[in-house]
């Protein structure tokens, strides 16, 4: 999906009231639709959902659901991948547009080509990427396995990792594997929450902890001020979405800055009421989530669109990395 080549103007003109929210719970009902929205969605849209989480959370429930209809409001490679699991299921997202800057950073040829200069290696894909890549790929994992699915690869095989370089940095020091060759590709809105500002931020807020997603540019930074005492260590924790809930509902903070994309701070707001939590950046905002609009829920309920699709054979070879990730590592939050 070229984003330059498309209008992205979000569907709008639909305000979310409670004759919205009673309209979407009757067409879900009417359409046997599970609503799932991921945690960086806007609040009345993860308010709405039967379930709000990560995207591992996300993907097992779209899994082991009874729904004949999926309608996963989140961005395309994560609908894509409930395809994937359940190709017998109805898959909608509301507004198929909603693409992701990290997965168009590698197409499958480049993977060939990558794989090509390393025979034998195993190939390791963040769910942030698109089917075909996926089908090219041995193990998909997301930022709360990733360490996990890395860990179960013997010691002596080469890993290629993508296709996020910040997430990849975080898996090497984690694991001290030499052999894991990086991706350089990156999510536009996390690359964009710097170590710069979040040094500035933490130094005004000296006892506040740090929630970092490792997708983020201040991933390394935020490792340098705990490394240098400059930040208490225990303060510096590097999360996934649904683990940063997991967190808030057991912190003891008075405040805690949060370096993600911004819809993040609703869950952990309703998690812990009692915390301030602060964007790190707050501009860091996903365009594409935002996509997902009450007026687009609406047409897609209405609509039974857009309807995902996934070519049969790449869903067959993408399918086996798709399953070992969500068979590996501790639950991601929502579920
Ligand atoms: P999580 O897997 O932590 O939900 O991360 C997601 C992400 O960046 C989706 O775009
Ligand atoms: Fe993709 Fe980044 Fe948006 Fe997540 S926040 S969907 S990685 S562009």
């Amino acid at each position: 999906m070229t984003a330059e080549l498309l209008d992205l103007t979000p569907y709008g003109g639909v305000v979310a009231d409670a004759a919205w929210r009673d309209e979407v719970r009757r067409l879900a009902r009417e359409r046997d639709a599970v609503l799932l929205a991921h945690n960086y969605q806007l609040p009345e849209i993860q308010d709405i959902a039967d379930h709000t989480g990560d995207s591992l959370a996300l993907s097992r429930i779209a899994a082991q659901s009874d729904a004949s209809t999926i309608v996963f409001c989140g961005v395309h490679f994560m609908a894509e991948t409930a395809k994937i699991l359940s190709p017998d299921k109805t898959v909608l997202i509301p507004d198929a547009r909603a693409g992701c800057s990290l997965a168009d950073s590698i197409t499958a040829d480049e993977l060939r080509a990558w794989k090509a200069e390393h025979p034998g290696a195993v190939v390791v894909s963040y769910v942030n990427t698109t089917a075909e890549v996926k089908a090219e790929t041995d193990i998909c994992c997301t930022s709360s396995n990733a360490v996990d699915v890395v860990a179960s690869i013997p010691a002596d095989r080469e890993v290629l990792f993508l296709p996020d370089q910040f997430l990849g940095a975080h898996v090497k020091r984690v694991t001290g594997r030499e052999n894991l060759h990086i991706w350089a590709g990156e999510c536009h809105v996390h690359a964009g929450i710097n170590g710069p500002e979040l040094a500035e931020r933490a130094a005004a807020n000296p006892d506040a902890d740090l929630y970092i997603h490792p997708e983020c540019g201040c991933a390394t930074s935020a490792l340098y001020l705990a490394g240098e005492g400059i930040v208490p260590a225990e303060q510096v924790k590097i999360l996934s979405t649904g683990d940063m809930v997991g967190q808030a509902k057991a912190s003891k903070a008075k405040t805690v800055l949060v370096a993600t994309e911004v819809g993040m701070l609703h869950q952990l707001r309703k998690a812990a009421p009692g915390v301030n939590f602060e964007a790190v950046n707050d501009r860091a905002s996903c365009r594409y989530m935002k996509m997902i609009t009450p007026a687009a829920l609406l047409r897609g309920l209405r609509e039974n669109a857009d309807e995902v699709h996934v070519d049969p054979e790449t869903a067959r070879k993408a399918r086996g990395a798709v399953q070992r990730m969500i068979e590996i590592g501790t639950p991601g939050g929502g579920e």
